[in-house]
């Protein structure tokens, strides 16, 4: 069997990348490990920039999105007992952000995906992409006891951190850099009003917190763990409890409890993969980079990448120009590289690291406290938060 692009990975990548490339008359297969019903279980990312909501507007996949996302024109930094609302909407001219869940987002391009009849190969065993360094590619997998095989012209690696498609490329091939952070974020969905109509990020000498949502109804919200906490020390109880600490008194005493329907832990880490084409294979999103999620970077990333790639690709198809292609990765890193420093920043001036002592508390403080009252910090912070142009 052949076809023009074989993706590796239906995450929010590889199904934007895929119904772009299906609307411009792109032939792509999927295929995914997991199955359909086990990637929309996971709850991940819930801010979308604008830019992101214009590709899924040009993948046709966003009426749901305009229907039932929320826009959002501020949110709060909350520290010292009180809390400081960044004018999102005022400090860019006019940008917003949208927030939507991520598993939404999936679900809408997985029904695109289903209409427009592409071929998406769930619970594929053992996928692997072999010869990309050569001019004629090929993924392989295992499916009911047999391997079947896919020529292609191109591989996109959409396959996430812990996919097949970087770990293909040969050790001095790439290059990595990485930071581990030595804290979690411990997350719950709890189906209550949200505690404020915009986010919180809050810092606190407890450590951080942030109070996000789903919709009017449905509440996201996080709060900093040490790495080797296990979920069920975490009762729902302990968990309001230290949420309520950790917020500005006017906060903790409006928060609505119930019990929570999703409670997961997940590490923090800062890692990039230079270069991002190997030959006829690209990598593409959370394949090739992880950001902490404090910024609310690493979906909207991971489409970044997808608009980069995808207009290569057309390029290639439409004009018999491999331009776009030649220069995806310079042009993804370049971006790439900016929202992790962004992240970065933000996780270490939101945080409380083991070494944080009183003096650092007071730093942190300090930052905080110029951020939200010089209007040149807080546009600095405006303009990464709304995501910067492609
Ligand atoms: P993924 O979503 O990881 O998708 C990769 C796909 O590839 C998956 O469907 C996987 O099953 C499949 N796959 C993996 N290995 C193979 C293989 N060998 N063969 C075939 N298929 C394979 N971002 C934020 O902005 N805010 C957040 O709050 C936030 N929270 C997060 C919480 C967690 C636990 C994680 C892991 C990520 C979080 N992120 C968050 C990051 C955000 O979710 C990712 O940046 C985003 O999912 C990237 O999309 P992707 O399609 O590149 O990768
Ligand atoms: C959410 C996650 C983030 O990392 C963030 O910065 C904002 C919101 C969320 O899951 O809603």
């Amino acid at each position: 069997m052949r076809t023009q692009v074989a993706i590796i990975g239906s995450g929010p990548s590889g199904l934007l990348l895929g119904e772009l490339l299906t609307g411009a008359g792109i032939d792509n297969i999927i295929f995914d490990r997991v199955s359909k019903d086990y990637i929309l279980g996971r709850v991940r990312a819930g801010v979308l920039e604008e830019s992101t909501v214009a590709l899924l507007d040009q993948a046709n996949s966003s009426s749901r999105m305009h229907a039932e996302g929320l826009p959002h024109d501020g949110f709060s930094l909350a520290f010292d007992g009180r809390d400081h609302r960044i004018d999102l909407y005022g400090l860019t001219g006019g940008k917003r952000v949208m927030v939507y869940g991520q598993t939404e987002l999936t679900r809408d391009l997985m029904d695109g995906r289903e209409r427009s009849g592409a071929v998406t190969v769930y619970e594929a065993g053992n996928v692997q992409p072999h010869d990309f360094g050569g001019a004629a590619p090929y993924v392989t997998y295992e499916k009911n006891g047999r391997t079947h095989r896919i020529d292609c012209d191109f591989i996109a690696g959409c396959d996430g951190f812990h996919g097949a498609s970087r770990k293909a490329v040969p050790d001095n091939a790439i290059r990595i850099f990485e930071k581990v952070y030595p804290f979690g974020w411990l997350g719950i969905l709890a189906e209550v009003a949200p505690v404020s109509h915009e986010l919180i990020y809050a810092n606190h000498p407890r450590g951080f917190a942030l109070c996000s949502m789903r919709s009017m109804t449905r509440s996201r919200y996080y709060i900093q763990c040490a790495l080797d906490e296990k979920i069920e020390d975490w009762s729902d109880q302990r968990f309001w409890d230290e949420l309520r600490r950790r917020l500005p008194a006017h906060h903790a005493e409006a928060l609505i409890t119930a019990p929570s329907f999703e409670k997961s832990i997940a590490p923090l880490r800062s890692f990039v993969a230079e270069p991002m084409r190997f030959g006829r294979m690209f990598l593409v999103g959370d394949a090739a980079h992880i950001v902490p999620p404090t910024g609310a970077k690493g979906l909207n990333l991971a489409a970044s990448d997808v608009h980069y790639l995808f207009s290569g690709l057309r390029e290639y198809y439409h004009d018999r120009s491999e331009t776009g292609l030649d220069v995806y990765s310079e042009r993804a890193l370049a971006r790439v590289w900016k929202a992790v420093r962004f992240s970065w920043w933000m996780t270490t001036m939101m945080h409380r690291f083991p070494d944080t002592g009183d003096f650092d508390q007071k730093i942190q403080e300090a930052e905080l406290d110029y951020l939200t009252h010089s209007q040149a910090a807080s546009t600095a912070l405006a303009e990464n938060y709304v995501g910067l142009p492609f």
